[in-house]
């Protein structure tokens, strides 16, 4: 089959590898139709993560169709279309019953050291955890993102503790931090700021989402968010960029006694953190990375409800041939790129 392979630093390309087959009797076979590009990938195409290695298949956020099932599988037949989790869990160990799944002492996560997305077909594991049917009435378009953006998003917003009139701040403007802000107003937050720099994006924030933005060029973000909290700061602080200076500035920003979640992935060692202010201020401060089959059933509702739209962050849907360039689009952020979307066999 045909799929996106990293090849060395910053070396991407469309090859052929082995059609993935059934491995264990909890497995499904999933014919991807979208494919999406993620914030995280950024991190292994450099060469210096050992998650990634000569030959490898990127790609962890999508939908496809189911078209093998393995002897144990119960939730899915042939022919259901179906959203999965990019974090791989077996659904039974500890931790999955403490619904940690991301945690999972059996886990993984695709296009991780795991077989990717950006390819014609996909191996599922414990596909009765991590895959979920997706409601006729959702298009693939909005399904996609149930994967791991909004489901990311709605955790941070969910951990994070947002309540009914909080004042709640989101740095990053990408896919996550658009549905992390609306997972904080769907979760009653009285007022939303976004954060970033790019201007096509703070509009889509306040066309799709409808939160208010700040340009953190041209704004001086702690005294705006001060200002626009009654001078206390944000109850809850979502960090969806995942530099250790937008967390520093979550931090300074946040209210006295208020949490900040890091939605952002970040590898090794941290230094110069403000880790007296978060004692001096009472800050919870929480991170994880996500645990998307704890949300997605839920977000597929409310997509069918209309209550949560997606659609609009697959700036540049292509051809699973054109991945290398839909890669270079989403790094550079060139030509408005939100997120690239791989459609294979076209
Ligand atoms: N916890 C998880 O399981 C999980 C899942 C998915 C993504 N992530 C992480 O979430 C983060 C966001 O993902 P994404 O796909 O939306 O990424 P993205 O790269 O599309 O967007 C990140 C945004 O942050 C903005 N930004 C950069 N510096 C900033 C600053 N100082 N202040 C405000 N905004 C700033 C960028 O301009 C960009 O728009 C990444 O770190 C990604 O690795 C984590
Ligand atoms: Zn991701
Ligand atoms: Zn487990």
């Amino acid at each position: 089959m045909r799929a996106l392979q990293w090849r060395g630093p910053n070396r991407l390309a469309v090859g052929e590898v082995p059609d993935p087959a059934i491995k264990t009797r909890a497995d499904v076979v999933v014919r991807v139709r979208l494919s999406a590009t993620c914030g995280s990938d950024l991190q292994l195409l450099g060469g210096d993560s050992p998650y990634v290695g000569k030959g490898d298949v990127l790609g962890h956020e999508f939908v496809g169709e189911v078209v093998e099932l393995g002897a144990d599988v119960q939730r899915h037949h042939v022919g259901d279309r179906v959203v999965v989790a990019p974090v791989i869990a077996c659904g039974r160990c500890w931790f999955c019953s403490q619904y940690e799944y991301s945690l999972c002492d059996n886990g993984g996560c695709f296009g991780w050291s795991h077989a990717g997305s950006h390819a014609e077909y996909v191996r599922v594991p414990f596909a009765d955890v991590g895959a979920f049917t997706v409601p006729d009435e959702v298009a693939d378009e909005r399904a996609l993102f149930a994967s791991d953006a909004a489901s990311t998003g709605w955790m941070g917003a969910d951990m994070g503790g947002v309540n009914p009139g909080d004042v709640v701040a989101v740095w990053g403007a990408g896919a996550v931090g658009q549905l992390a802000a609306r997972a904080a107003q769907l979760l009653g937050a009285d007022r939303v700021l976004v954060i970033d720099r790019y201007d096509n994006r703070l509009r889509q924030v306040e066309k799709h989402i409808g939160a208010e933005t700040i340009n953190y060029e041209r704004t001086d973000v702690v005294a705006t968010l001060l200002d626009r909290s009654g001078g206390r700061g944000p109850d809850v602080c979502l960090e969806a960029v995942g530099r250790p200076g937008t967390v520093g500035e979550a931090v300074t920003a946040c209210r006295k006694g208020g949490s900040v979640f890091v939605l952002g992935l970040f590898a090794g060692l941290v230094d110069r953190f403000p880790l007296g202010a978060i004692s001096v201020k009472g800050l919870t401060v929480r991170s994880a990375r996500m645990h998307g089959q704890r949300y997605i059933p839920m977000l597929l509702q409310r997509m069918a409800k209309g209550e949560l739209t997606t659609e609009h962050l697959a700036t540049h849907v292509m051809p699973l041939e054109e991945a290398p360039e839909g890669y270079r689009l989403f790094r550079t952020r060139e030509d408005g790129c939100v997120r690239a979307v791989f459609r294979p066999g076209s």
